[in-house]
């Protein structure tokens, strides 16, 4: 069966609107722990998935198999229809999966520009492959220019902007390796209203731009449910509940973990 012209339950997506991926019963174990207990999960092209769950749901275990830095104990995984075992990160990133973890991959001591082209590098033509600064500050600027994110210089270190900032050439820096699927786990983790908003532009000038799916793991319902989509909650391993962000609410959300909560203490005290 064509994978790519599977309707999307819930009518969240258009029935033959093509999917960037979609994982069918994925199981992880740590040995005797069950991170993922048969996770099933579609992303259609261009669209904006939340993850929201409690504290050791497998939130991060799922975007840990999806950027390729785990394998599934079970289950399978679609890449834009194909069938694809994500043998490591690079894999997956050779198939345009790139993921942004909070202030992890930037280098802090180098420049803005430097970290965008960190690992792939531009270099001069000639014997001595010698770093072409000047290019690489070109683009660097163009890029963050594109998609709007304002720095005073790029020469400057990353470790003298502001946590937000560098999220934004994190982010940024996805985008201009030309990720189709952008993994964000806890992207507004620990940030100001300002440094979220900052985030949040960004994000929607991507949404806009087109040709970018995003699946984003995040904390705050009420800011998931203003970026997203579509939402998707876990709960011990399982997705309990997904849904259109416009088709639901922050109180809904709210009782479905309160009743889960209810449910787990009344088992717990038989
Ligand atoms: N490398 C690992 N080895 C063993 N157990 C692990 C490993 N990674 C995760 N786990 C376990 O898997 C479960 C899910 O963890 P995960 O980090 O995916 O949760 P999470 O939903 O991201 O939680 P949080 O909101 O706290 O970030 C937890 O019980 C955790 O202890
Ligand atoms: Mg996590």
């Amino acid at each position: 069966m064509d994978e790519s012209h599977m309707a999307l339950p819930g009518e969240n997506v258009a029935p033959d609107a093509p999917l960037a991926l979609r994982g069918e019963q994925l199981v992880k174990r740590f040995g005797a722990v069950t991170a993922l207990d048969g996770v099933s999960l579609k992303l259609g092209k261009g669209e904006i998935l939340g993850v929201l769950g409690d504290n050791g749901a497998g939130k991060s275990t799922l975007v840990k198999i999806l950027t390729g830095f785990h394998q599934q104990t079970g289950g399978t995984l679609y890449i834009d229809g194909q069938e694809t075992m994500l043998r490591s990160v690079d894999h997956a990133r050779s198939l345009g999966i790139e993921c942004v973890y909070q202030d992890l991959a930037l280098a802090n001591s180098l420049s803005i520009y430097h970290n965008m082209f960190l690992n792939r590098e531009i270099v001069r033509r000639g014997p001595f492959r010698l770093l072409d600064h000047k290019k690489m500050r070109e683009r660097a600027a163009q890029c963050l220019d594109d998609i709007g994110v304002h720095v005073p210089s790029v020469d400057l270190p990353v470790e003298r902007l502001s946590g937000g900032q560098r999220q934004a050439i994190a982010v940024a820096r996805a985008v201009h390796s030309n990720a189709k699927i952008l993994l964000l786990d806890e992207p507004l983790a620990a940030m100001g209203a300002r440094e979220a908003g900052l985030i949040i532009d960004l994000l929607m000038r991507l949404k806009e731009k087109g040709g970018l799916s995003i699946i984003m793991i995040m904390h705050n319902y009420a800011q998931t449910l203003d970026i997203a989509d579509r939402i998707m909650l876990m709960q011990r391993g399982r997705v309990t509940f997904e849904q259109k962000s416009a088709l639901t609410s922050v109180s809904e959300l709210m009782d479905i973990v309160r009743r889960e909560y209810r449910a787990m203490r009344s088992a717990g005290a038989h």
